[in-house]
């Protein structure tokens, strides 16, 4: 018998075996731990003494401790992607009965988009959805998508998303530590400065903030201006104090980051894309059982659709907010002012023909 048990029931057996003993009124006899199994009657007080001893004796039994996934991106909960997050989390939690927690960190208040990529690739988080461009160093393939006047339409957009393109992307984005979970939709992209952008003459030696893409910057020198590298959470800083005059972006972003307040022109363009990799890391990947391996696939196709279904919408009512606040003058361009525009842009992609592959963008382009 272990020694703590033989204590007290060396007391017990001592000063009151076969003694009975009233507690208010109800008569209970003492004896020894056997008892508990016989299902004796016990001094209630020896009973407490050896379920504590069993309570610290004994280990709880072994729960399984649910899996924390760290979710770090760079914008706010009220944009095509933060809801795509927060659409992500809930399903997945749902889904794995509380085997899979996800803490988001949103905008950027974890990782800035280019750190979170290293974080990742470390496992110091285990998921992220930076923007195409920021995977320059990793994938610039992707940088595809930077291409101006790619896509017609948002039909088109997700043709060749589920297309042989991107499949093709997935996999090539699945390397180096990394594993391509699926696209995540934002929108389609406006420009901005402080004078009005009808020609691409009028953009001509203003400096524009851009995203670190190699095309976003031929896009901005074909037409003149200056582009300038610059992460997502600098840009308000950066317009109100006149380090760039411009900038391009999804109207969700433009109003969440209130840079509307901080240009006077805002031109509808619709000139690129702006679209996510929802990405995590072989680390992680490797580890996670295949029945999890296969929510996480599933959800993150459940929020691709979810995504689509969301964001023209989004990015449709910052439009209507943006007009209704009045600070900003908006200039939708006419086909034909557009077709100036385009014309110019498309000039740039032979020059990246190499980079991406010819073959990726004409199949994109049909
Ligand atoms: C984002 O939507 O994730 C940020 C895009 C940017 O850097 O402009």
């Amino acid at each position: 018998m272990p020694p703590f048990f033989f204590a007290i029931d060396r007391f017990y057996s001592t000063d009151y075996t076969d003694v009975p003993c009233t507690i208010d009124k109800m008569e209970y006899k003492s004896f020894t731990p056997l008892s508990l199994i016989t299902g004796a009657s016990m001094h209630p007080v020896k009973f407490l003494l050896i379920l504590l001893a069993l309570l610290f004796i004994i280990p709880p039994p072994l729960q399984a401790k649910p899996l924390t996934i760290k979710f770090s991106h760079v914008v706010a909960k009220d944009t095509p992607k933060g809801k795509a997050a927060e659409f992500f989390k809930q399903r997945i939690e749902e889904r794995s009965a509380g085997r899979i927690h996800i803490k988001i960190y949103p905008d950027a208040t974890l990782y800035g988009d280019r750190a979170a990529l290293s974080a990742l690739q470390l496992n110091d988080i285990q998921l992220a959805a930076p923007s195409f461009s920021k995977f320059i160093d990793h994938t610039p393939q992707l940088q595809l998508f930077d291409l101006p006047f790619l896509f017609r339409n948002t039909e088109h957009l997700h043709r060749v998303l589920d297309g042989k393109v991107g499949k093709k992307l997935l996999q090539q984005a699945s390397i180096k530590g990394l594993h391509a979970l699926g696209f995540w939709d934002n929108g389609f992209k406006q420009i901005s400065a402080n004078k009005p952008l009808i020609t691409p003459e009028d953009a001509a030696s203003l400096k524009f903030r851009i995203m670190s893409s190699k095309i976003l910057e031929a896009q901005f020198r074909t037409i003149g201006a200056d582009p300038q590298i610059l992460s997502f959470s600098e840009v308000y800083s950066a317009l109100q104090q006149g380090i760039v005059a411009g900038q391009e972006n999804t109207l969700s972003n433009i109003y969440i980051k209130r840079f509307y307040l901080v240009q006077s022109d805002l031109t509808i363009s619709n000139h690129g894309y702006l679209g996510y990799l929802l990405v995590t890391n072989d680390i992680f990947w490797q580890k996670l059982p295949d029945d999890l391996k296969q929510i996480v696939s599933e959800v993150s196709t459940e929020t691709t659709n979810f995504a689509r279904s969301i964001a023209t919408q989004v990015n449709g009512d910052y439009l209507n907010k943006i007009e209704a606040s009045g600070k900003i003058n908006i200039h939708h361009l006419t086909p034909d002012q557009r077709a100036v525009w385009q014309k110019k842009m498309l000039s740039i992609y032979p020059d990246f023909y190499n980079l991406i592959g010819e073959e990726l963008i004409k199949q994109s382009q049909k």
